[in-house]
């Protein structure tokens, strides 16, 4: 009996500790030098943060780094609806010194992750906040090319409920910012600190967190989705029929969009 025991033991320490750990080591060698954005919507380094800094360290591996925004301290103002970003550039904003870095963070960052808890059902105000002046990058006005060569991370974690509409708020700004995949995960902790968390919860959590490693590694460099694709192609008709705007519709003209150029050909084309 005691043996039957102690394989029972081994095998169950194999299987949560060992395979892991190996998974990890192979997924380490496809990746080296991945560069990742983490956008914190709150200061509190609890749940959220701790499970998104465990991503974010998986897939920029030991070479690739992590840039960290925390809100609202990185952002500390609200949006005033002055519509400045929008119609005379985002340099105009007047908040535009916090803005801007975070917006460099953006350029340089291969994946992000936002990182929020659910409060009221939705996200924080100071992520909403955030959104709301990077609105001008939304695919109706000047979109970044970029992101349709990058992933985003949902990252939600609640008590009991309400993840929904947090990762709908979320996704919607994503998607409209062009972003080609966009990944979803939520932790239901039935409590308000990291420490209570049981250990068997942080196990299953950390499983989840490898499972989307691995995807995320293996769709880098790939072509966005349809639905990405069309939702670009909304744009474009906006721009060519609706949009009065003409710092817009020049941004557009510039980068090729209004003929045949498209942003995720963006690399073939330059070769
Ligand atoms: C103001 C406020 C509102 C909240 N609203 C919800 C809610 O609607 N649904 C829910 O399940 N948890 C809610 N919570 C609990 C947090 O989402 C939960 O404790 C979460 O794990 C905290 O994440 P963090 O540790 O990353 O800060 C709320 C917490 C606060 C402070």
């Amino acid at each position: 009996m005691p043996t039957v025991f102690m394989l029972m033991c081994y095998m169950h320490y194999e299987k949560v500790f060992v395979r892991p750990l190996l998974r990890k080591t192979q997924i380490y060698d496809i990746l080296s030098n991945m560069k990742v954005l983490i956008i914190n919507a709150t200061m509190r380094e609890q749940t959220s943060y701790n499970f998104s800094r465990v991503l974010a360290e998986m897939i920029a591996g030991e070479e690739g780094l992590i840039y960290e925004v925390f809100l609202p301290k990185n952002l500390p103002d609200f949006c005033t609806g002055c519509y400045r970003c929008i119609t005379s550039g985002e340099s105009s904003c007047p908040h535009s010194k916090h803005v801007n870095t975070i917006l460099a963070a953006i350029d340089d960052s291969q994946v992000f992750i936002i990182a929020s808890p659910v409060c009221g059902r939705n996200v924080p105000a100071s992520l909403k906040n955030l959104f709301d002046h990077l609105y001008f990058q939304w695919i109706y006005h000047r979109p970044k090319g970029e992101m349709w060569n990058r992933q985003g991370v949902i990252l939600t974690s609640c008590s009991i409920g309400g993840q929904k509409h947090a990762q709908n708020c979320i996704r919607h700004n994503l998607e409209n910012w062009g972003m080609a995949k966009i990944h979803t995960l939520n932790f239901k902790t039935q409590c308000r600190q990291f420490d209570e968390v049981l250990p068997y919860e942080k196990i299953r959590m950390g499983k989840s967190l490898e499972k989307l490693t691995a995807k995320i590694l293996m769709g880098v460099d790939k072509k966005p989705g349809l639905y990405s694709r069309l939702l670009f192609l909304k744009g474009r008709l906006y721009q060519k029929l609706k949009n009065k705007n003409k710092i817009d519709t020049d941004y557009w003209g510039e980068k090729g969009w209004l003929d045949v150029i498209r942003p995720w050909y963006v690399k073939r084309i330059r070769k």
